[in-house]
């Protein structure tokens, strides 16, 4: 398969070039720092720049598209939230009017979305039939998402990656997690109640590979482990399994004070479920944290 993908240098991109590599499919990645790409993946995966690179002979079967300014790393303010929503909503606008003009369009555009797009709650679980919230991070997913779906008027079919807090050994949220509880500092948030719905990266990937082969998946998918967890459960297994303490507490309003509005992405969570993923008979290998957690931490672990 011919595939274009942008992000394909980020954490979640890294792992799903590797992937599309491996079983032999023709990546290009779009990228600000095209000349990275070679070292990541070999000179045989080739890198652009722009979409002005996109000739008319050019031809892809799938786009996949995950670029996006981190949510998390800046203090939102109003030119910080117009370049996360320009990252994302943007490259999707560009990315689509781009597919338009091809005579031979791709048959498919996997694009990102997030559980963030359910607004947050204590109490409610959340799956693809839930309503979408009102705060910031849902406002972006939202935007991003009708400017993927603007390609399903073209013809192609449409896949929205709603994804959850992905762990990986390479970094995200379960690094930063791991990083200060290796050494005695591991902290609970907030009062710990709030929900964390995560997923593996391999469990990730295996998923993004099905729903791009499988030519009867679209719509909105929660890419999410069946098992989520509230935060405290989260912190206490990344603990255990780094065999160290979590004793530290650090208050909502703290937060609050330190972070700015963003403070919701750690203090308030969602409960979500991949409904959907499930209804195909996905299967997931790491269903349960403690797995996944010996999975990534292991080595730091002992
Ligand atoms: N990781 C998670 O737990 C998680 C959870 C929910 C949603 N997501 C979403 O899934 C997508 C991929 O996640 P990730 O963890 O792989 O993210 P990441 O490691 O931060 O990588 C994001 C990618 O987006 C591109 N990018 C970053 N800032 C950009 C900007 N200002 N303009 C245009 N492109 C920019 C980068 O590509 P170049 O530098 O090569 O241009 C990078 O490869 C993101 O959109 C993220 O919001 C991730």
């Amino acid at each position: 398969m011919r595939v274009l993908i942008t992000g394909g240098t980020g954490l979640i991109g890294r792992a799903l070039c590797r992937a599309l590599t491996a079983r032999g499919d023709q990546l290009t990645v779009l990228s600000r720092h095209p000349e990275r790409v070679p070292a990541l993946y070999g000179a045989g995966v080739q890198a652009w720049r722009t979409l002005d690179a996109w000739g008319a002979v050019t031809a892809f079967d799938a786009v996949i598209n995950l670029a996006g300014e981190p949510i998390i790393d800046h203090r939102w303010s109003a030119r910080q939230k117009a370049m996360l929503l320009a990252s994302r909503v943007g490259t999707t606008e560009r990315l689509v009017q781009h597919i338009a003009q091809r005579q031979r369009r791709p048959a498919v555009l996997i694009s990102g979305s997030a559980i963030g797009i359910y607004g947050t709650g204590a109490r409610q679980r959340f799956d693809e039939t839930s309503p979408a919230g009102s705060d910031f991070p849902a406002q972006l997913c939202q935007q991003w998402e009708a400017a993927a779906l603007a390609a399903a008027d073209l013809g192609l079919r449409v896949v929205l990656l709603r994804t959850g807090l992905v762990l990986s050994d390479e970094g995200g949220l379960l690094q930063r997690v791991a990083l200060p509880t290796r050494w005695g500092l591991g902290a609970i948030l907030g009062d710990g109640r709030q929900w964390m719905s995560w997923i593996d990266i391999d469990d990730y990937v295996s998923a993004v590979l099905q729903l791009l082969d499988d030519t009867t998946a679209s719509g909105p998918y929660n890419l999410v482990a069946p098992a989520p967890v509230t935060h405290e459960t989260f912190v206490k297994a990344v603990a255990r399994a780094l065999h160290r303490p979590c004793l530290l507490r650090s208050p909502s309003w703290l937060l609050r004070r330190l972070l700015g509005e963003r403070a919701t992405l750690l203090t308030d969570g969602q409960q979500v479920l991949p409904t959907r993923l499930q209804a195909r008979g996905f299967h997931f290998r790491y269903p349960r944290l403690t797995a996944s957690l010996e999975r990534r931490l292991g080595a730091g672990a002992s």
